[in-house]
């Protein structure tokens, strides 16, 4: 086989009724009270870049929990399963995603993958590297908005659904549920869901692997007022803000705030908008919602699935879970 012809990903963004819509999302978030910006914007080549810098970062544990986790147990997830293909949403570089492919490729089950992720950027490093890796795999990515998932690919196969890297955390409990119920609409009783969870810890704990020593994370945050500069023709002036991250136990979620140092008035010209922030006002850029076997267990009960099994790193900082449909 031709190597391209091996790829196909699917660009849902440039659609009509697409939901990634940057001048919508951004005039809404800046105007309203407290400022937010959805998380999704975070992504361009750049912010995926910094993204897979921090997954190697000291603080940052989540990946290598979940890594342990994977090496530990990825053949008997495959076994629960047996997939013909993998289809995981918020793919980016997908390197732990390889635990899983060589688990299917040792029993002979490996035919496609199905990567779903916003980044296009992300999205085509990952599939090129993946089949030099796997020849014969037929990758079938979709580029596009998790949240609105619609023709998964290698429907009618037995797919084992991924959803790694507690990405599920930066939703909150309504949108969990809503992307849980709108994936299990697409799955058959032979499909599972493999889906990765941040367990609540100690605050300290936490609050580093959001915010580093080294400041990759103050970077990526930041890099989200490049991407409306670039994108809105937007003003922001990057060292008039400073990247902070605080555990809300209330509602038990880190969460990432671009913190203005000054008064200032900022013009984003595409929209005709002008936003002011107060000295000491906040943009809310991320929540990373922290869970329990508990939380966890009433999460899958209300989006009307059943768990398999909850494995955990030695240390009890992570979770990955095995569910299916319930009926
Ligand atoms: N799975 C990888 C990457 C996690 S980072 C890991 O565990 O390390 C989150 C990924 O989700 C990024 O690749 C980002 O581009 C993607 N993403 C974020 N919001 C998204 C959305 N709404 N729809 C699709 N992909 C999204
Ligand atoms: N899914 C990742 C998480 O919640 C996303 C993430 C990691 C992130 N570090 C970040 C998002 C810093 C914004 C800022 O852990």
């Amino acid at each position: 086989m031709k190597a391209g012809s091996q790829i196909v990903l699917r660009n849902l963004l440039r659609e009509n009724a697409s939901p990634f819509d940057l001048r919508g999302d951004a005039r809404t978030g800046l105007s309203s009270t407290p400022k937010t910006l959805p998380s999704k914007y975070f992504y361009d080549a750049r912010g995926s870049h910094l993204f897979e810098m921090i997954t190697r970062l000291p603080e940052y544990y989540l990946t290598r929990s979940e890594t342990e986790i994977l090496e530990r147990e990825a053949g008997r997830f495959v076994e629960a399963t047996r997939p013909r293909a993998l289809v995981e949403f918020g793919s980016g570089a997908a390197r732990k995603t390889r635990l899983l492919l060589d688990a299917m490729l040792e029993r002979g089950l490996l035919e496609g993958y199905g990567p779903v992720d916003v980044s296009a950027d992300a999205s085509r490093h990952a599939a090129d590297a993946l089949i030099l890796i796997y020849p014969d795999l037929r990758v079938e990515g979709v580029i596009g908005d998790f949240e609105h998932p619609r023709d998964l690919p290698f429907a009618g196969r037995p797919r084992l659904m991924a959803f790694l890297g507690s990405t599920i955390g930066n939703l909150d409990a309504l949108q969990a549920t809503k992307f849980l119920r709108s994936i299990r609409a697409e799955m058959t009783d032979a499909d599972r869901f493999l889906i990765g969870f941040d367990l609540v810890k100690d605050a300290s704990i936490l609050e580093r692997a959001y915010d580093d020593e080294a400041g990759v994370t103050a970077q990526f945050n930041l890099n989200m007022l490049r991407v409306l500069n670039r994108e809105l023709g937007a003003s922001f002036d990057l060292e008039a803000f400073r990247h902070r991250a605080v555990w809300n136990p209330r509602d038990s979620r880190i969460e990432m705030h671009l913190e203005s140092l000054r008064e200032q008035r900022v013009q984003i010209s595409e929209l005709g908008l002008e936003v002011h922030l107060a000295s000491g006002e906040t943009i809310r850029t991320e929540m990373s919602h922290k869970y329990t076997r508990e939380s966890v267990g009433a999460l899958l009960d209300t989006a009307g699935f059943r768990l398999d099994s909850w494995e955990t790193d030695q240390a009890g900082y992570f979770a990955l879970v095995l569910a299916r449909r319930s009926d």
